[in-house]
């Protein structure tokens, strides 16, 4: 067997999928997330991140986990709302793959970008491949004028300040090589939305590679969107922060 095959069979992918109300959702992106994986040959396990979801989520996960098997799908459940970023580390402590791959559990990243993500890292060898909505054929459907004005607005303070060499800076549909991930982790200060553009921020300053896809980002149809003031706030506060320590 050729080295890269050997490799390829080894390769584990973990998707860390954080839910707060993603009752209706979960069982949709689960069955995605398994039937690309199984298609592509690719060996993987699914970490459910539920902050103690009022609307049952975490008894949703728990069918799936019988349904799937516990090898498959992990539940790493939190009691209650402690917010994306820590989700995120918290997910990754139970993680076995080499590699960790970031999404949102509403179906506004569609699993079929993932082998794509997978081809790419292999292509250039990358720490990272970032999905990104704003290179290529990428882009966002759904959104309102507010929500699109502040998705480019912050990406494109952060560019001018921090010029992090990575178009999406705020989408969170990434895979990362688990080390890297880990030591980005101990890095990053944050604990909200902010996480991701100071992931990708850092990751840079650490001479990571970042490999990108463009990927389109479609709105949520069940529940709603957990960005509200409070994150926008910190997200300004994050980025002033970084601005002034990097
Ligand atoms: N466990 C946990 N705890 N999960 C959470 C929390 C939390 O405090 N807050 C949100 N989530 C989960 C949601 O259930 C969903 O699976 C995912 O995190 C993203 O949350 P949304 O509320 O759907 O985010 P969004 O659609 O407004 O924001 C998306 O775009 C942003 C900007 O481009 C996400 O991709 C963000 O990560 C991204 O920064
Ligand atoms: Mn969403």
């Amino acid at each position: 067997m050729a080295a890269a095959s050997r490799n390829r069979a080894r390769d584990k992918y973990s998707v860390l999928l954080p839910t707060y109300n993603e009752r209706e959702n979960l069982p949709l992106i689960v069955w995605l997330l398994v039937r690309s994986f199984q298609e592509s040959g690719s060996n993987f396990e699914i970490i459910v991140i539920d902050d103690g979801s009022p609307d049952g989520t975490r008894e949703v996960a728990e069918q799936l986990e019988k349904i799937y098997g516990s090898d498959k799908i992990l539940l790493r459940p939190r009691a209650k709302k402690l917010g994306l970023g820590t989700a995120y580390i918290h997910g990754m402590q139970h993680a076995t793959g080499n590699f960790i791959i970031i999404m949102d559990a509403d179906l506004s990243h569609h699993p079929k970008f993932i082998p794509e993500f997978i081809r790419k890292q292999k292509e250039g060898n990358f720490d990272i491949v970032s999905g990104t909505r704003y290179k290529g054929n990428g882009g966002v459907y759904g959104w309102d004028l507010k929500r699109k004005i502040i998705s480019r607005g912050a990406n494109f303070v952060t560019q001018v300040l921090l010029r992090p060499g990575a178009s999406d800076l705020t989408g969170s549909f990434r895979l990362y090589r688990k080390e890297v991930l880990q030591k980005l982790m101990e890095k990053c200060v944050s604990k909200g939305y902010v996480f991701q553009m100071e992931m990708i921020v850092r990751a840079r300053q650490l001479g990571y590679t970042i490999g990108e896809v463009p990927i389109s980002f479609v709105d949520r149809v069940y529940g709603e969107s957990k960005l509200g003031g409070n994150e926008i706030v910190s997200f300004l506060k994050g980025l002033l922060t970084l601005f002034a320590t990097t």
